[in-house]
């Protein structure tokens, strides 16, 4: 241990994002990220930024734009909290509310950042194992713990619980928080949000990183009721006062004003998803049913370890977990229509 480091930095198991490569130009469909750019009302905003008002810290409560997302949601401006990507919203709700006498549960096959937040909070956990087809068994989570958190549609298996389930999920843990990451929603999923008046329990996770096309803007949002997002406020305001900046709000402002071209590119991506669906299948692939901007996938014949680095050697980015029970399935984002097709092409090549 290095000895100028607090004791538990040692113990750190700090999370691995996807390759983002800078030495040359890849189709990257490996982060999940969306292939449309954001909308040209984003362009417009970015080029009319008043640089001027740069000099001043900005709203710490980002109040204009908790009201756009309260109205946009149907929720009051009290039930929402902004934070800089969701990740940090997650990071704040571990620490608001996971560290408790019990562990915590979530899948063993969901995202790989819930570990990570534990291990930095001390916090205890247990993960339900996802049945042979990769679904969540709701019943599992139906023993006493300290807090639950699933990824709905659940990452990377792109596969989504429906909200009858997440209801009874709700009902049957009144005594623990039940944080529902909707990171992928948007491309087809139902949104827990509807649920929050009827559950002082639920926290609804959401991102401008995917359907938005925003991933480098940095910012994400939390829904639920008032004495949740108060705990979420008093994490924050000891941590960084000023976590959204001004150019963030007027971006994210300017995105959610244009809602047209936000449901043009959710739905393209939905429609590239079934179609590169259909084209793998065709490929001899075991497509799981996505609900989400990817495809998990797996090839009888072909290992996917193989897979992964063949077709980073043509130019094609897709990811492979190196973990028990999905080290031989590949996570593929879902591209444009030609990125699709590359990626089809460089496969048949592979296989064939
Ligand atoms: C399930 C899930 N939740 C949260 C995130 C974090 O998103 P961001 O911090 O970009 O909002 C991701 C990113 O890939 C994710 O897959």
């Amino acid at each position: 241990m290095n000895r100028y480091w607090s004791k538990q930095i040692e113990v750190l198991d700090p999370y691995t994002p996807g390759e983002q490569p800078q030495d040359q130009q890849y189709i990257k469909l490996n982060t999940n990220e969306s292939p449309y750019p954001p909308s040209p009302a984003v362009v417009e905003a970015l080029k009319n930024f008043p640089c001027e008002s740069l000099r001043r810290y900005p709203d710490p409560e980002s109040d204009q734009l908790v009201t756009a997302l309260a109205e946009y949601h149907d929720v009051d401006p009290q039930q929402v909290f902004v934070g800089n990507g969701s990740d940090e919203v997650l990071a704040h709700a571990f620490q608001a509310f996971f560290r408790q006498d019990y562990p915590i549960l979530f899948p063993d096959i969901s995202y790989s950042f819930y570990p990570v937040y534990c291990r930095l909070y001390q916090i205890e956990y247990r993960q339900p194992a996802l049945d042979e087809s990769f679904r969540i068994n709701i019943q599992d989570y139906a023993s006493v713990n300290g807090g639950i958190i699933i990824p709905n549609p659940n990452a990377p298996t792109g596969i989504a619980l429906a909200t009858g389930a997440l209801r009874e999920l709700l009902a049957d843990n009144p005594e623990s928080v039940v944080i529902i990451d909707e990171a992928y929603v948007d491309y087809g999923a139902e949104s827990a949000i509807t649920l929050i008046p009827e559950f002082p329990n639920l926290l609804v996770v959401q991102t401008f990183s995917k359907s938005r096309g925003l991933a480098g803007l940095r910012l994400g949002y939390a829904l639920g009721q008032d004495h949740l997002i108060e705990a979420l406020q008093r994490v924050k305001n000891s941590f960084n006062s000023y976590p959204i900046d001004s150019i963030t709000s007027t971006v994210a402002l300017a995105s959610i004003a244009d809602e047209e071209y936000f449901q043009q590119c959710r739905k393209q991506v939905m429609a590239s998803r079934d179609r590169l669906s259909s084209l793998l299948q065709q490929l001899g692939f075991e497509v799981f049913p996505s609900s989400s901007n990817f495809v998990f996938v797996r090839h009888a014949d072909a290992a996917a370890e193989t897979l992964y680095r063949e077709l980073k050697s043509t130019g094609i980015l897709v990811r492979y977990f190196n973990k028990a029970r999905i080290d031989n399935c590949l996570r593929i984002s879902i591209g444009n229509d030609p990125e699709c097709d590359a990626l089809i092409a460089a496969l048949h090549k592979i296989l064939t």
